[in-house]
């Protein structure tokens, strides 16, 4: 809440509208797409970029294509593993890779119970 989301354009569509309480970067090759009360951005650098100038944190909300990219530029990951089996063809990247280390993990009992974990990139 507060800050800025960029996503792929299936993410949004998965999703239907913007947010509320948050900016939202649409990342598409396709220089046509336009949502209402959303920028749209040809690639992930111009949406940190364009996230960067609106100077609210930016958080990187997938989907698979977007994570892969977003993954070898980002700082954080906050990731909350929900207990549960469910069937898809969409997956984040192999993670943790060696650039990150865990930094915080909680358990959180909820209507489906879930683990939240924070990395942060190593030092080098
Ligand atoms: N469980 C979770 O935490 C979570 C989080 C987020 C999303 N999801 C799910 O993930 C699914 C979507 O993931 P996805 O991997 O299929 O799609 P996605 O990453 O959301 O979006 C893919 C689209 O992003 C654009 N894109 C990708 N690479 C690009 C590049 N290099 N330059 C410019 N644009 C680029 C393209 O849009 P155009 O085709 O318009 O060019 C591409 O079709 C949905 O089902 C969603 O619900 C789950």
């Amino acid at each position: 809440m507060g800050g800025t989301l960029v996503m792929g354009r299936k993410t949004f569509e998965s999703i239907g509208r913007p947010l509320p309480g948050r900016t939202t970067i649409i990342i598409s090759r396709n220089e046509h797409y336009r949502q209402d009360d959303c920028e749209v951005c040809p690639s992930i650098e111009a949406a940190l970029q364009l996230g960067n100038e609106i100077e609210k944190p930016i958080f990187v909300a997938g989907g698979g294509e977007i994570y892969r990219l977003a993954l070898p530029i980002v700082d954080t990951v906050h990731i909350s593993t929900i207990q549960t089996k469910v069937t898809g063809d969409i997956y984040f990247p192999d993670f943790p890779t060696r650039d990150f280390e865990l930094a915080e993990e909680r358990e959180y009992e909820s209507n489906i119970n879930y683990v939240y974990q924070r990395y942060e990139k190593s030092a080098k």
